[in-house]
């Protein structure tokens, strides 16, 4: 967005290292390192609980951690907090916007607290309503503003000051479809024009769609970090899903332990086995010999391509069939059993 932002264009705009913190027994973050080009979407994944916003409030100077460093744009957080907070622009997780003033009246507040003259804050809050489509709803209290409007508005106060690094944590959450969609649109914007960009999201979509570089973390530590594409082909190549009748999955899934390349997810309210394959014609074809030995006719059985969902479920061992999660085992390939083996 600004010649600074050009310049630094090589370098780490956002730099995370052996950051940890812990509240009272909760480890909250164990030793992440992170590193985020300038001018990149880096994104944030991770379950409820993750670390997510922890890490968003360490950045934003807003919490210290107990061990490791974190810098933006070479500033360490903790050393020099006033210089971070003139390059960051943050949209929390939950809207910090004043109920009883106007959408307009915040923004510029907000113009006025990074000392703009009365005049730029008005300019500035009239481009973010603007560019987030609240224009009409402008000069209405906060209070009669809808969720999504208010998350909108919250976006535009992360605005006013032109930050080169915009953290958003959870920017989409409570959004509907379309305001989704005209959020990534938004974002994408920002990007072209050289902002730097930290998204945490819990859904996957969303990464997809943004993240040139994508982090997992579960229980406060990295479990996985790539492109999308990359996550993706960890899990092999197609994927196998069988769906069963309710009484039959666990027959089934004890019948299928020996196919495919890593341990299968499992939806248990679909009655569903989904299991990433190595070599997909062969493992659907022993997936086939295998129910048909145990006697079980599938109600469907077909291939599919990994979605970043079968990545974070498979990584954060959520909904799996094994309770207790294995991150080794998307690094790692299980070794199969010997061909002769099967039946
Ligand atoms: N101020 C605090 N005091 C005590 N525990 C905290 C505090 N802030 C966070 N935690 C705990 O630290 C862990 C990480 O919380 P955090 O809010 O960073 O997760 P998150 O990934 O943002 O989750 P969500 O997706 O639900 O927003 C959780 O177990 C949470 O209960
Ligand atoms: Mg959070």
């Amino acid at each position: 967005m600004t010649a600074t932002a050009i310049s630094h264009s090589s370098a780490a705009m956002i730099d995370v290292e052996g950051v940890s913190k812990a509240f009272g027994e909760t480890k909250a973050l164990v030793g992440v390192d992170l590193s985020v080009p300038a001018g990149s979407v880096q994104g944030l994944l991770g379950p409820n609980g993750a670390g997510k916003t922890t890490l968003v409030r360490i950045l934003a100077t807003l919490l210290a951690p107990d061990a490791g460093h974190a810098r933006i744009s070479g500033v360490n957080v903790q050393d020099d907090p006033d210089t971070v907070r003139s390059l960051i622009g943050l949209a929390g997780q939950y809207a910090a916007v004043d109920e009883t003033l106007t959408g307009r009246e915040n923004l510029v507040m907000i113009g006025r607290l990074y000392r703009l003259s009365r005049q730029v804050a008005k300019t500035r809050a009239q481009e973010s309503l603007d560019r987030l489509g609240l224009l009409e709803a402008a000069d209405r209290p906060v209070k009669t503003y809808s969720g999504g409007m208010r998350r909108r508005l919250d976006l535009g106060a992360s605005l006013v000051g032109r930050p080169q690094v915009l953290i958003l944590d959870e920017p989409t959450t409570g959004l509907d479809p379309r305001t989704r969609l005209d959020t990534w649109a938004f974002i994408r914007d920002l990007v072209a024009d050289g902002t730097t960009v930290l998204l945490t999201t819990q859904y996957l979509e969303e990464a997809d769609q943004l993240a040139d570089h994508i982090v997992v973390i579960d229980r406060g530590k990295v479990i996985a970090s790539g492109t999308s594409a990359e996550l993706k082909s960890r899990l092999g190549s197609d994927l196998i899903e069988v769906e069963v009748s309710a009484g039959d999955l666990e027959p089934a899934l004890a019948a299928l332990t020996e196919v495919g390349c890593r341990k299968a997810t499992v939806d248990t309210e679909r009655s569903r086995i989904t299991i990433p394959t190595c070599d997909a014609v062969a493992d659907l074809m022993a997936a086939l010999r295998y129910l048909d030995h145990a006697g079980i006719t599938p109600r469907d059985l077909g291939l599919r391509h990994p979605s970043l969902d079968d990545v974070f479920l498979s990584l954060t061992g959520r909904n799996t069939a094994d309770e207790d999660p294995e991150p080794a085992s998307i690094t790692g390939r299980r070794t199969r059993g010997p061909a002769a083996s099967r039946p």
